[in-house]
């Protein structure tokens, strides 16, 4: 799930994930709770976070691989808010191969900024300032948004209409989904036919 703070992407994760019941790995989520519980590693997100910069690749990498290795992927997963960086997304592919797994689709939300801090105002989480809610925007032109390149490149980039009501943006993401899905199983079948 791609896109920039508040373009949904949390909302329609959740969709999908009960949808397809499929894992789910959200390291925004992830980070809030290590900060709730007054970790070592919350104690030193917490300031990053509500600056509106973005935790370290080291420490975001290291939660990300012990999910793909000890949650259950076997039904699929899906990534909430990584990767966010090219680096994140390189090494993401690096794991992906180790760990035999692959991405099937990248779901870029565009929604415009004008929205977006319409709604994070409307929210009252830490971070959603309109001064944090600006920088954060900045950072994700700056070091985020190059990663939908990195997607298109592979061809697996979908771009969705992230603006109105959201459980019509869920049912263009669940078409676009089923689409991929018999795909992926219309590529087994032929595989297994062939075997
Ligand atoms: P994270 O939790 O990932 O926050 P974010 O990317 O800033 O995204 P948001 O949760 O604000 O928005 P969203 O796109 O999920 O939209 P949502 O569905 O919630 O990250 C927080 C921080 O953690 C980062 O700033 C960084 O410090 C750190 N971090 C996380 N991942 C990292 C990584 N990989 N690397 C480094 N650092 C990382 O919706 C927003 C609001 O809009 C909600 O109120 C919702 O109800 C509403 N809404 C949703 N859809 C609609 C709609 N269609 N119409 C009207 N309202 C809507």
């Amino acid at each position: 799930m791609l896109g920039a703070p508040g373009s949904g992407k949390g909302t329609q994760s959740e969709a999908i994930s009960e949808r397809y019941q499929i894992t789910k790995v959200a390291t925004g989520d992830l980070l809030r709770a290590e900060v709730a519980n007054g970790t070592p590693l919350g104690l030193q997100a917490k300031a990053i976070m509500e600056a509106g910069e973005l935790v370290s690749d080291e420490i975001i990498l290291g939660m990300i691989a012990e999910h793909l290795a000890e949650d259950d992927t076997s039904n699929g997963f899906l990534l909430d808010g990584f990767p966010r960086t090219l680096r994140q997304a390189v090494a993401l592919d690096a794991m992906l191969h180790k760990f035999h797994l692959s991405l099937h689709a990248a779901l870029f939300f565009d929604v415009d900024y004008g929205e977006i801090m319409k709604r994070l105002l409307a929210r009252h989480r830490s971070d959603d300032t309109e001064q944090t809610i600006r920088h954060r925007l900045e950072v994700y032109e700056a070091q985020t948004a190059p990663v939908i390149d990195h997607y298109q490149q592979q061809g697996i980039l979908c771009t969705v209409q992230g603006t109105g009501d959201i459980n019509e943006i869920s049912s263009r993401i669940f078409v676009v989904l089923d689409e991929i899905l018999a795909n992926i199983n219309r590529a087994l079948a032929s595989r297994q036919g062939r075997g």
